[in-house]
């Protein structure tokens, strides 16, 4: 089939380059001239495993093509994909503006039928106004069709996800659109489950709420482990042996950041709101997340006294590992909340730093872990980068003022860091 992709960040993209992989031509289009230049050159933009590889391929192939123009993708595509940004206005509502803009868009250079599908995160409802924005902005009538597929992918494993998901959820109002995307999906051999277009709007906003509600609900327990010295490593492992609860996102840490689920939450917790649902259980998911960041500070606080003049190596900035994305990390808040006190900064991550130079402007960072040890007053761990678990800890403690680790994702195995004489302290772990 011929498929259109507006929108080509870590969504986009992805999406892009999977269909192409399946033999679909596929036109991805962005309004980052930026952007569509270096994919134009084969330079990826953003840092996803194997991503760079499959664009060059699906290019060779001619499947793949960039575009700075809506028109050209609309003009060529039996099928749309708006793949655009959907941040969080100040007030944690989702800005939509993006999305109507690619409406209009697509309207006025409509001429035939096109299934157009939302494919960014919206809430509920979104649906019917992007369809009454084609109808009122059609200069011409042409048939077309609104459907909702949004999508699960996560950044670090975003190729494997969208190849072999879960489930495909497919939000249509009519048989016609499902013959579609079912034709689309069907090579994956996935689960697809077919709803109306705001059921499937809301699935994704009920799942990652969910997610992040598990998230903050093991962060409260750990505080609980921390406040009378038991291991939440063990309780969760307890309690995710019960198959109704499942050992997943049973992790504590410093809580979760990243462009989903802040922004995912903030914006279900709105758009109930203004249904005239209060979903308080939402808002304390999302005021729990925000402390936890604090309480890991506090926790260096509480055992390293006064801070100002410290040296402090940070390993991790990423919201996670395997990804360069540093919008909403928690990194952010706990390095600001650090340089308040005055607590000097040297930071390594294994492909975050170009994006996290203009976030930090006064941290120093270091071309490999070891280079931001050196002297420091403790080692801080804030993303769990595999790399990490397998650090010379005989170098590290040599290069260290004093053997002290906080580790804000229970990362390390707490007893061997013990043995080997570090000071350690995870979150909602015995000392
Ligand atoms: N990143 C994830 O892991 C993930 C996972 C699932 C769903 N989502 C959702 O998918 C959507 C996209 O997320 P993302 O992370 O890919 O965002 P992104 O910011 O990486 O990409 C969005 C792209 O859209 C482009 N764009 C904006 N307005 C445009 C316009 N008028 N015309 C053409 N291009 C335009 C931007 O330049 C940008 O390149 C969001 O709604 C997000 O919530 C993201």
């Amino acid at each position: 089939m011929k498929i259109g992709i507006i929108g080509s960040g870590y969504v986009g993209l992805v999406t892009g380059v999977c269909f192409a992989h399946l033999g679909h031509r596929v036109i991805c289009v962005d309004n980052d001239v930026k952007k569509i230049a270096m994919l134009k050159k084969n330079h990826v933009p953003i840092y996803e495993p194997g991503l760079e590889e499959m664009i060059r391929e699906n290019v060779a192939a001619k499947r793949l093509s960039f575009t700075t123009r809506i028109s050209q993708a609309v003009s060529q595509s039996e099928v749309l994909f708006i793949c655009v940004n959907t941040p969080p206005k100040e007030n944690g509502e989702a800005d939509l503006s993006f999305v109507e803009t690619v409406s209009k868009e697509i309207a006025l250079h409509l001429k035939e039928y096109r299934l157009i599908v939302e494919k960014s995160t919206v809430p509920v409802q979104t649906g019917e106004w992007v369809e009454k924005t084609i109808r009122n902005y059609q200069p011409r009538r042409a048939l077309f069709d609104v459907a909702s597929n949004p999508e699960f992918l996560r950044e670090g494993s975003a190729i494997q996800d969208f190849l072999k998901p879960d489930r495909v959820i497919i939000g249509v109002s009519n048989s016609k659109s499902e013959k579609i995307l079912r034709k689309l999906y069907g090579p994956l051999k996935a689960p697809i489950l077919v709803t109306d277009i705001k059921s499937a709007e809301i699935i994704k906003h009920a799942a990652n709420s969910f997610l992040a509600t598990k998230i903050s609900f093991i962060n409260m327990v750990a505080r609980i482990c921390d406040a009378v010295g038991a291991d939440v490593e063990k309780v969760a492992q307890g309690m995710g042996l019960d198959p109704r609860i499942g050992p997943s996102f049973l992790k504590a840490g410093i809580g979760f950041g990243g462009f989903c689920f802040p922004k995912d939450l903030s914006a279900f917790l709105k758009r109930a709101e203004k249904l005239g649902v209060g979903f308080e259980l939402l808002s304390s998911v999302l005021a729990i997340n925000e402390q936890q960041k604090q309480y890991f500070v506090q926790k260096i606080e509480n055992h390293l006294w006064n801070l100002n003049h410290k040296t402090l190596a940070i390993l991790g900035l990423s919201f996670k590992p395997d990804t360069d994305d540093m919008r909403f990390a928690p990194s952010i808040d706990i390095i600001k909340a650090l340089e308040r006190e005055g607590v000097h900064i040297r930071a390594y991550d294994p492909q975050a730093m170009k994006k996290a130079k203009s976030i930090f402007p006064k941290i120093e960072f270091t071309a490999n872990p070891y280079a931001a040890m050196k002297n420091a007053d403790a080692l801080v761990i804030v993303t769990e980068w595999d790399e990490f678990s397998n650090l010379d800890w005989k170098k590290v403690k040599r290069l260290l003022k004093h053997p002290i680790v906080f580790d804000g994702r229970n990362q390390l195995n707490q007893a061997e860091m013990k043995k080997l004489g570090f000071q350690y302290h995870g979150i909602g772990r015995p000392r």
